[in-house]
């Protein structure tokens, strides 16, 4: 069988199994199985592959079909042009948060080009927080996670991405893993934001693969929102802001938690599907 035809049984056999982006799919796959650069790809498209690569293939394209997320098929996804290690303890990091990374980047460069302090809470496999330390040469920053598993990966990440020397990572429970830490800059967060009742309706790529911990949001979604608000002005410096990716349709209920605290609402950015998706806020004086 050649590069060409094994993409299109490949495809057929995901679109067959019902998954979404099966002809992107079913590429990652047999690139990875051929171990092919994209070039290589349309380049060798009549190449013929031997029986060994095209059972690996195959193998991937059958756990593919059953809902396995690519990224934990290949062990990796690719988030801010930069590729991360993912395992079942990290969440796999979405296009959306991007939005998240992109906002607090902008935010960061209006504060000036210093030696920001960044703090990423839940950091899974600390996409935020390295991608933005990749963009903020001068920034250091501290991503906590109550998975150990995760923290793992994260170091891992800072590694291959040359920022480890800036970045430290802390299990615990939010602010209890940054205890006597000095307040930060920024505060970065993409929380579980689920509804405990809307898991059991998620695709099966998702509620089976990505880890309980980093979807469940408690009964309303809100409940690591109004931990996290209670003691941030805490950790904070007076004129830092902090960023939070939310849920489709969150940002009323996140605005009320927001007035509670000490903080103002400032800003808030769609993703890339017009849903608003980052809600910005600021601790000082108005
Ligand atoms: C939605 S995931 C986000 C992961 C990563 N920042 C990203 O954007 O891909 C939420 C993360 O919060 C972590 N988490 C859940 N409860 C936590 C807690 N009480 N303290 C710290 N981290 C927690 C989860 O383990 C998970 O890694």
């Amino acid at each position: 069988m050649t590069v060409d035809e094994i993409l299109l049984k490949t495809r057929a056999l995901l679109q067959a199994a019902g998954v979404e982006n099966a002809a992107l799919d079913a590429r990652l796959l047999v690139r990875e199985g051929a171990s092919l650069s994209d070039a290589e790809m349309i380049a060798g498209a009549q190449t013929p592959l031997s029986r060994e690569v095209i059972d690996k293939i195959e193998k991937m394209s059958a756990r593919r079909a059953v809902g396995e997320p690519v990224s934990r098929i290949l062990g990796g996804r690719e988030f801010w042009g930069l590729a991360f290690k993912v395992t079942p303890d990290t969440l796999d990091p979405r296009p959306d948060t991007e939005t998240l990374v992109a906002a607090a980047l902008k935010r960061a460069r209006e504060m000036g080009d210093k030696a920001l302090r960044i703090l990423d809470l839940g950091t899974g496999s600390g996409c935020v927080l390295i991608s933005l330390l990749s963009e903020l040469p001068h920034a250091t920053g501290i991503g906590v996670d109550i998975n150990a598993g995760a923290v793992a990966v994260s170091c891992e990440n800072a590694l291959a991405h040359g920022v480890a020397g800036r970045a430290d990572f802390k299990v615990g429970s939010w602010f209890e893993a940054i205890r006597g830490e000095a307040p930060f800059d920024l505060v970065v967060s993409n929380p579980p934001y689920i509804p405990r009742a809307n898991i059991e309706s998620l695709a099966v790529d998702v509620k089976n693969h990505d880890p309980i911990l980093a979807l469940s949001g408690g009964e309303t979604g809100l409940e690591a929102y109004k931990i996290i608000l209670k003691d941030l002005k805490k950790h904070l410096v007076c004129g830092g802001y902090a960023l939070f990716e939310i849920g489709k349709g969150q940002e009323k209920d996140l605005a009320r938690l927001v007035e509670d605290s000490a903080l103002t609402l400032c800003d808030s950015y769609a993703d890339l599907g017009g849903i608003l998706r980052v809600v910005e806020m600021y601790y000082g004086e108005n």
